[in-house]
């Protein structure tokens, strides 16, 4: 009887908590990357999966809620950070080269100026020896790593793709451009440097090499968690492999969370559907986002995708839903368990018993 009361007075504390949102979202205007007119920022990494068309979107939903620190247990290139900009974040990721090239940039290990005069240098070199030129930077970096030699393959490999062997190693192959360090190229990549820096230079983010259970068991009431896995059965590699099992496991994570959450994940394309939303988050909210990938090794890896933006929270206020919102039941009963779960004193009322809070 006492959990039944206590499940209600959180029920009714996160609808006003989820009507205080809906009303700041409508009053607040929408800043740089919640409006559709303005470009997202771009990164200086590129990877598969990279979510920089969809970067205004996410942020323009995460501005909904109230939250302290933004947490990514899967942030890659980093994309939706950088344009959200929060105060802080924990940025995740279990790619130790891509956490890296970000804390150098942080410490200033990596300077527009250093990346300047690299890529000027090294462009030269692969105008000169091509291919020769790619897999000599490529043999140097996967003897002594670094961000430099990182950047300077990520931007001149195949398709820009991130993917490493079950040695740990960098195996994409060359990109067949020679004169892709064109001065104008090189400019492009420096300001994007040079953009990061200044951001990282205003907020207190922390990042950090970790698996996304490490990363998820650090979230706590008060913060906002993107998650953004790698497609299961997709983009397998070193760093980057992803089964439905994992995914699972991942569902079961943010539902225990005491926190809200955003996921994003595939939802279809013109030839299947993705089987796990309905296994996984069918009581959640669900919006659809249609999205053009670009950077991928094969043909069938750049395409039209659907992708699912999924919420605990209700996404937006109903005039500005696209595509339609699933089980909108479930995320408060959701969210009061794990409330309660992690205070430790929720016991599941018996069948019958359980009410129904919307
Ligand atoms: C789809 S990408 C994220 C893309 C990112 N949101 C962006 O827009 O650039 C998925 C990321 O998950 C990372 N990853 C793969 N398995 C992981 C795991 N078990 N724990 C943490 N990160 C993982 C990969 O290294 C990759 O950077």
């Amino acid at each position: 009887m006492k959990a039944h009361l206590e499940y209600k007075e959180r029920v009714n504390a996160l609808r006003a908590r989820e009507k205080e949102n809906v009303e700041r979202a409508e009053e607040e205007p929408a800043n740089h990357c919640g409006e559709k007119n303005f470009p997202p920022l771009v990164p200086p990494l590129k990877c598969q999966g990279i979510k920089t068309r969809l970067a205004g979107e996410i942020s323009r939903l995460a501005r909904t809620q109230r939250f302290e620190r933004w947490v990514e247990p899967f942030c890659g290139s980093c994309v939706v950070a950088l344009n959200l900009q929060p105060k802080k974040a924990l940025l995740c990721d279990a790619n130790v080269r891509i956490i890296r090239l970000y804390r150098d940039i942080q410490s200033g290990k990596l300077t527009p100026g250093a990346v300047q005069s690299f890529l000027a240098d090294e462009g030269e070199k692969l105008r000169a020896d091509g291919e020769a030129c790619y897999y000599r930077v490529r043999e140097r970096f996967n003897s002594h790593p670094s961000s430099l030699d990182f950047l300077f393959l990520n931007r001149s490999c195949f398709n820009g793709v991130i993917r490493f062997n079950r040695f740990g190693k960098f195996n994409v192959p060359y990109g067949h451009k020679p004169g892709r360090f064109a001065r104008a190229y090189v400019t492009k990549i420096v300001n994007q440097i040079r953009r990061m820096t200044e951001v990282l230079s205003t907020r207190e983010w922390t990042f950090a090499t970790a698996d996304f259970r490490a990363t998820l068991a650090e979230a706590k009431p008060g913060d906002l968690v993107y998650a953004d896995p790698p497609y299961a059965g997709r983009h397998v590699d070193y760093f980057n492999s992803w089964s439905a099992r994992d995914e699972t496991e991942l569902a079961g994570l943010l539902k225990q969370l005491s926190c809200a959450f955003i996921l994003s994940t595939w939802h279809s394309n013109e030839f299947r559907k993705n089987n796990l939303i309905e296994r996984n988050w069918n009581e959640l909210h669900l919006q659809r986002r249609e999205h053009f990938y670009h950077v991928g090794s094969t043909e069938d890896l750049r395409h039209r995708m659907i992708e699912a933006l999924i919420t605990n929270f209700p996404a937006c206020p109903p005039d500005r839903t696209e595509g339609g919102n699933i089980g909108a039941v479930g995320v408060f009963r959701e969210a009061c368990i794990a409330e309660l779960h992690s205070a430790g004193r929720w016991e599941r009322p018996r069948r019958g018993t359980d009410p129904t809070p919307c």
